[in-house]
């Protein structure tokens, strides 16, 4: 690992307080760069995180906002630039699975998460941008699923919907930046062991839907979170530099989706 990849970067992750948030909180402290770690309602988690990475010599802060409410977002991204500086690179990371499809679903409940979801990535991007913009270069990573390009996962057809607003918004927002030297893309996770697939599942449940997974993988396995954040870490870097607008899966080749993207 490269501790000096980030060296001088600030970055802002939403929903670092846990699962992938938390890995690519950890990623990017480690390689060097300033994080803020964002967090709704898990103070503690986020606390938690922050410290540790403190005692290891790394410059972090926790920083409570919910990402569907735009002045939460506002005051947010002031307060990262008044304790880290302008953002360089944001990881709209913060969403939510509410499981529900055509013929069964809650309307309040979808709605709820279409705000975080989308909404979320929006306020936040826009709200980071024009920091981005004047030091003309910045980097957006947008955490997508492989469910907005298929079916993979019965049960998320309207998650999968959110999903797939967050790719014509990664598209549409890397076309506006991308003359003031900002990229923008999305990691699209397959199934990925985070307290988001195992909550209200029982232990042999969960692992029925490990092994499934794992039979439908090239890698055979499902994946973890350091996996997602080593990717978003990448299109955070320097090294994508000529990358924009695209969707990396990170799914250990699902065998049911080798078209996917
Ligand atoms: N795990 C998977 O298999 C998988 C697959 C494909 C895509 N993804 C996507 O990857 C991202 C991370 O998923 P995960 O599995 O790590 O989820 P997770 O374990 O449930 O963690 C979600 C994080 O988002 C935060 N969050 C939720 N609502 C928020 C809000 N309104 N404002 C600010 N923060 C909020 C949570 O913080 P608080 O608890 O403090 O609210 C938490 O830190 C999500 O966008 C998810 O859709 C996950």
């Amino acid at each position: 690992m490269d501790t000096e990849r980030f060296k001088g970067r600030v970055a802002l992750v939403t929903g670092g307080s846990r699962g992938i948030g938390r890995a690519v909180v950890e990623r990017l402290a480690a390689e060097g760069a300033a994080v803020a770690v964002n967090y709704r309602i898990r103070s503690g988690e986020a606390e938690d995180i922050v410290q540790r990475l403190q005692s290891e010599g790394c410059q972090v802060f926790a920083v409570q906002a919910d990402v569907a409410v735009r002045s939460e977002v506002d005051a947010m991204v002031r307060r990262v630039r008044d304790e880290l500086g302008t953002i360089d690179i944001l990881v709209n990371n913060a969403g939510v699975l509410v499981t529900g499809d055509l013929l069964n679903y809650d309307a309040e409940a979808f709605e709820h998460m279409w705000r975080v979801n989308v909404n979320g990535v929006l306020h936040a991007t826009a709200a980071a941008a024009p920091g981005m913009i004047e030091k003309k270069w910045g980097r957006v990573v947008n955490l997508s699923s492989i469910a907005a390009v298929g079916t993979a996962f019965s049960g998320t057809t309207l998650y999968a919907a959110t999903k797939g607003a967050v790719q014509i918004l990664t598209k549409r927002f890397a076309y506006e930046l991308g003359p003031s030297g900002i990229t923008v893309n999305a990691v699209l996770p397959g199934f990925t062991l985070t307290d988001m697939v195992s909550e209200g599942h029982t232990e042999e449940e969960m692992q029925q839907s490990i092994e499934a997974v794992a039979r439908k993988s090239l890698l055979g396995r499902a994946g973890e979170p350091g996996d997602i954040a080593s990717v978003v870490a990448f299109l955070a870097s320097e090294d994508s530099r000529f990358m924009t607008a695209q969707f990396l899966a990170v799914d250990g080749g699902r065998t049911d989706f080798l078209t996917h993207c």
